[in-house]
């Protein structure tokens, strides 16, 4: 039965990752994968996470299941990182959440709950997209329509393109969008189109699903949440994956939510007993070390200021390397690279083709997904210069 399976080819991100990894090469530059990296190269563990991570050690009696739910903490926690803990639909009591084995668990309890309420539901999605959405989403039965996002030209988003598109979203469809730092293009929305999207879905009916994969990767906790805060306090309801991967740094630990906010309380409750029926046909329990530390920091005062100033430095980090890798690139290869420093998060298309990307690969081992997706944070002092000179020669 078994052996008429076929091999598959590997995972388009996480092949790539390893092809890097297994490359000996002394001067290879690895872009691939979506993680942050500090100067040295290295996937670093927050000072807060250590410390909550060593307290909660001292303290654990029990390896029990956590509630399907989750750790409450983490799930109250999570809501006010999300939505701020003065929202109004939060004031009003019609938020509710539950803990997820990642952003990605978050994205397909979210999937499974649009899929009980509307089968085969119509889910529109940015053309590009974070690959993965498509299979997470697709899995479970919904279907897809695409919007115009990603204008290569101009390096930004083609708003003009994405409104046309999305005035044919209608009541009972989905639009999935990116919370902030747009993975694979980091090109975001302004507050005001932000503005557009919520009186758009209001009038035509169509219900958000926001992706917030890299809160606090971008301008800073507040402002990247700002455009889901807004639509969240303009419409009825709507769906929040949230990961605590990036910002955490927790992302071995598979640590999110589903965060849902409904038309009334007892709507919120509803959806939750939903997401506790499909997450038992799936996992059961979602996993407790990287919640119970999560949730120990945005309990905890001075925890929680350790980690957000942290996480300020990290930022600080991505956009310092934006600036850095415009000039090297603009002096190595004479063409411009301003866009470099006009996105958010961790992503930018340097605007290659797959033929160039394929080459970098090859003949100077500079690792990016071939539709030239680089990772800002892998760049650092010791191979920036090295890539800058790779990129301009095949250019
Ligand atoms: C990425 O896009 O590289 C990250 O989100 C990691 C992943 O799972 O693909």
């Amino acid at each position: 039965m078994l052996e008429q399976l076929e091999r598959l080819p590997a995972d388009p991100i996480l092949g790539l990752a390893a092809a890097a990894r297994a490359d000996d090469n002394p001067d290879k530059v690895d872009l691939t994968l979506g993680i942050y990296m500090n100067e040295e190269g290295v996937c670093p563990v927050f000072r807060a996470v250590t410390e909550a991570q060593a307290a909660l050690a001292a303290e654990e009696v029990s390896k029990a299941y956590l509630p399907p739910e989750g750790v409450a903490g983490f799930n109250t926690g999570m809501q006010e990182l999300v939505l701020s803990a003065d929202h109004p639909a939060l004031v009003d009591g019609r938020v509710s959440s539950v803990q997820a084995p990642g952003g990605c668990g978050g994205l397909r309890i979210g999937a499974e709950i649009i899929h009980a309420a509307s089968p085969g539901a119509r889910v529109w999605v940015s053309d590009p997209t974070w690959p993965v959405h498509l299979p997470l989403l697709g899995s479970v039965g919904l279907s897809f329509e695409t919007y115009r996002y990603y204008e290569p030209a101009s390096h930004g988003v083609n708003f003009d393109g994405m409104v046309e598109d999305l005035r044919q979203a209608r009541s009972g469809d989905v639009v999935l969008l990116h919370g902030c730092c747009h993975n694979p293009c980091g090109a975001d929305l302004s507050l005001a189109q932000w503005q557009v999207i919520a009186e758009m879905a209001e009038a035509q009916g169509f219900m958000p699903f926001v992706d917030i994969a890299y809160q606090g990767l971008g301008d800073g906790l507040e402002q990247d949440a700002a455009g889901l805060r807004l639509l969240a306090a303009r419409l009825p309801e709507m769906i929040v994956a949230a990961s605590c991967s990036k910002n955490m740094g927790l992302y071995r630990e598979r640590t999110g939510a589903t965060i849902f906010i409904g038309r009334t309380r007892d709507n919120a409750e509803a959806l939750v007993s939903q997401a506790l029926v499909a997450a038992r046909r799936v996992y059961s329990m979602p996993p407790a070390h990287g919640a119970l530390i999560a949730g120990r920091i945005l309990g905890d005062a001075a925890l929680g200021e350790s980690w957000r100033s942290e996480l300020v430095d990290m930022c600080g980090r991505i956009n310092g390397l934006r600036t850095s890798l415009r000039e090297k690139l603009e002096a190595a290869s004479g063409r411009d690279f301003a866009f470099i420093e006009k996105e958010k998060g961790m992503f930018s298309f340097l605007g290659l083709s797959a033929e160039q990307a394929i080459r970098l690969r090859e003949e100077h081992s500079v690792y990016m997904l071939n539709s030239s997706r680089i990772n800002v944070a892998g760049v650092n002092a010791r191979n920036i210069d090295y890539l800058a000179s790779a990129v301009a020669k095949v250019l």
